[in-house]
């Protein structure tokens, strides 16, 4: 059963922060996001509060250590409220330590990247990178309310909107239907290195509303992450092989998009496998991996480096259709090849 009350819409974050009460909340924000948006930055200089570093090499257990330090300084106690305002990063971190603080306190997600809006906010999976892996501790903790102002997007570098993209296709592939036909029909054909126009904004709102009903729908049935909300995963068991080997060439979205065709390739849908790379093409997406990448015995090893407690079998995500996405295990080695080629050949 999830708990989380979602929010999309412009204005929901200058709302949120203007009703939340004066004592007993803690500001969590990234430090771009507060530098970009007043709203933002006012409520750090206003409340208590602690700014993570921008990018995801401070999504560490020294930061959370900080921020937990923090929290205890600032006298937050069980009824106090973590509000966790910028991308995955921040709110994975700003989730993890309220889910730690006082053996747990309620947090709001806030999110302000596409990654975040569409995905990291929602779900209460939190976790710190330790130990040379990603996301190796964390907590199941779920947010109160997410609070996704699409208004806020606006002052992300294009590439990382493109990156977000990326998972917005993901979703709309497992979600299938309308989801998936509104996505194709979608006319993003507007430059993202261009001024936002208000109904670019609007365009992301809604976007960001039906990825988050597929999310919370998922999340709602398999919370702890055995059942259908695995689906998720699609593109990146491939992705984190291209992402790990590429790093810092590719950033998690653009390896994504990658791990998209060869899911496709292994669901051997040749007419899917077009559409995703017209879509990708479209959205300025990468279709084939730097050289780093390129290597498919290193690439399946990085495929098997945190399944080898299971046996080392290839588990895969395979999208048969557009809301058809199934969970497959004990997937052989060629077939893994084979899709891989699906990026490499070209
Ligand atoms: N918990 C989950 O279920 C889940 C799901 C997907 C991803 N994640 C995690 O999310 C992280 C990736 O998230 P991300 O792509 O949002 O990365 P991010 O949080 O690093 O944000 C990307 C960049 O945008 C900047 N930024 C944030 N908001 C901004 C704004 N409004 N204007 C200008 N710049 C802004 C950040 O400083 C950063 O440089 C990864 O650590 C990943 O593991 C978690
Ligand atoms: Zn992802």
């Amino acid at each position: 059963m999830s708990v989380t009350q979602v929010e999309v819409g412009v204005g929901r974050l200058a709302a949120l922060l203007h009703e939340l009460p004066a004592a007993g909340v803690f500001v969590v924000a990234d430090e771009r996001a507060a530098a970009a948006h007043p709203a933002i930055g006012a409520a750090v200089d206003a409340r208590t509060s602690f700014v993570v570093p921008s990018g995801e090499e401070h999504k560490t257990w020294a930061t959370a250590e900080a921020l937990l330090l923090a929290l205890d300084a600032a006298g937050i106690d069980r009824d106090g409220l973590v509000l966790g305002v910028g991308g995955g990063v921040t709110t994975d971190l700003a989730g993890f330590a309220a889910s730690l603080h006082r053996r747990g306190v309620g947090w709001i997600a806030a999110p302000t990247t596409v990654v975040g809006a569409v995905d990291a906010a929602l779900g209460g999976k939190t976790a710190v990178n330790l130990g040379g892996g990603k996301n190796t501790v964390g907590t199941f903790h779920e947010p109160l309310r997410v609070v996704a102002d699409p208004s806020t997007l606006t002052t992300l570098d294009p590439r990382h909107v493109r990156a977000g993209l990326a998972e917005v296709l993901k979703t709309a592939l497992i979600a299938g239907g309308e989801a998936w036909d509104s996505v194709l029909a979608l006319d993003l054909a507007f430059d993202l290195d261009d001024a936002w126009t208000d109904a670019t904004v609007a365009d992301f709102g809604a976007i960001i509303e039906r990825c988050l009903a597929t999310k919370l729908d998922l999340v709602t049935r398999d919370l702890h992450d055995v059942g259908p909300r695995r689906t998720l995963n699609l593109g990146h068991t491939f992705g984190h092989a291209f992402e790990a080997l590429a790093l810092p060439e590719l950033l998690h979205g653009e390896a994504v998009a990658l791990g998209l065709i060869c899911a496709a390739r292994a669901a051997n849908n040749v007419s899917l496998e077009t559409t995703i790379r017209e879509r990708l093409k479209a959205w300025q997406l990468p279709l084939s991996p730097p050289p780093p990448a390129r290597d498919v015995d290193a690439l399946l090893t990085e495929m098997l480096r945190d399944k080898k407690r299971a046996g080392g079998q290839h588990t895969l995500i395979v999208p048969h259709a557009p809301g058809d996405v199934r969970v497959e295990e004990g997937v052989k080695e060629t077939r893994i090849r084979k899709a891989l080629a699906a990026v490499l050949e070209g």
